[in-house]
């Protein structure tokens, strides 16, 4: 058994974290941190990890974690996770970061989109954590920069196209939507009951930060600059991501050569899922699973593809793909504790 830690294990990506973990066949959750649950059981802020979790919350302390777990979940909000990583990798722990501060190779463009980044010699070392396309690093990591979840959402589809002259990559729009939980659990006037429901609404359009996140890993899977629009919405409900991407066809393709595309670049992967042609995902059916599912449609009169995916925000697009990253950096099979059978409905 593998011993792992969660730090901020009373957010959503952590709680999620907390529940595959507690089911994970070869890992053993020793240690659950938090600042405002310090001394709480867990399952006094989940009730639904009654009987299920049986640890309580402690205050971080590197020595503390880094003596107990081998393996530490850092699910901190972007800068606090830089403050805190660094510390655990020096005292041996390896450590698969769930905000944006690892993810990037280019400490510019970090510091561009968020802050000054206080330990930008560890980007050099990072890996990031999109098992599908990056499973070599990330066996001889220490460090993950788990990726975004719109980055999982948008990269998933569109890199078995980024190099076979079957788009133009000048032209990609992505669209996507996300559940309410992708904001966290902090209270917000944004993720409010009332400003939620029954509404729906882009924010942060052309200047979302996982932006610069998927050019990075797109531009380096293509072998030149991409640039993309993206536009987020808001949709009410609490887990789930569907993103429509753009692109105008490079020739005149059938449906079999995209189709074909796909099911060979995921031949080998066990959590994506490529759709026939013409048939459409839907969030309901990935609900609480780490699957990727895929569908495409082509746009004749336009020759444009349309990709479009569906993940849980909070496992593929965080907590999921963040135990995938550690099963293979432990060498245990890819799918330990994530193949729990999805709901039919
Ligand atoms: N939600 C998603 O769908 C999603 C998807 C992909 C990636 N992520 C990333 O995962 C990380 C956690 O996201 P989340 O959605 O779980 O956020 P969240 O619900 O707001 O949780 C944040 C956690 O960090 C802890 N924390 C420690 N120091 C903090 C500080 N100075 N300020 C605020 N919180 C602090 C909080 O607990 P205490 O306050 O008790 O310490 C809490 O457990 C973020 O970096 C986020 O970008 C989230």
């Amino acid at each position: 058994m593998i011993k792992v830690a969660v730090i901020g294990a009373t957010g959503y990506a952590g709680a999620e974290l907390v529940r595959i973990l507690a089911g994970h066949p070869e890992a053993s959750l020793v240690l659950i941190t938090s600042r405002q649950y310090a001394g709480k059981p867990f399952d006094e802020i989940y009730p639904a990890m009654a009987g299920v979790v049986d640890l309580k919350c402690i205050l971080f302390d590197a020595d503390t974690v880094s003596e107990t777990a081998d393996f530490v979940f850092t699910a901190l909000p972007h800068k606090v996770a830089m403050g805190v990583v660094p510390g655990l990798l020096e005292r041996g722990a390896k450590v698969i970061d769930l905000s944006a501060d690892f993810r990037f190779k280019d400490p510019a463009i970090y510091e561009q989109w968020y802050q000054p980044h206080e330990s930008p010699s560890l980007l050099e070392t990072a890996t990031y954590g999109l098992p599908e396309i990056n499973l070599e690093l990330i066996q001889k990591s220490s460090l993950i920069g788990n990726p975004g979840c719109y980055p999982t959402s948008t990269i998933l589809p569109l890199a078995p196209f980024m190099k076979e002259n079957l788009i133009d990559l000048d032209s990609i729009i992505v669209d996507s939507k996300s559940g309410a939980s992708g904001a966290g659990r902090s209270l917000s006037l944004t993720t409010h009951f009332c400003e939620v429901h029954e509404g729906f609404r882009a924010y942060k359009v052309a200047a979302h930060r996982h932006t610069p996140e998927m050019e990075e890993v797109l531009s380096n899977l293509a072998g030149r600059n991409v640039t993309i629009t993206f536009t987020p919405h808001l949709v009410p409900m609490s887990r789930g991501m569907l993103t429509t991407i753009y692109a105008d066809l490079s020739g005149d393709f059938s449906d079999d050569v995209v189709h074909d595309q796909l099911v060979s670049y995921y031949k080998d992967k066990p959590f994506v899922r490529v759709l026939a042609s013409g048939r459409v995902p839907d969030t309901l059916h990935v609900r609480g699973t780490n699957y990727c599912d895929i569908g495409f449609q082509i746009d004749k009169r336009a020759n444009r593809l349309i990709l479009i995916s569906v993940i849980d925000n909070l496992v593929k697009g965080a907590s999921g793909q963040a135990v995938q990253n550690m099963n293979i950096m432990a060498g245990l099979p890819e799918t330990a504790g994530l193949s729990a059978c999805p709901f039919p409905v």
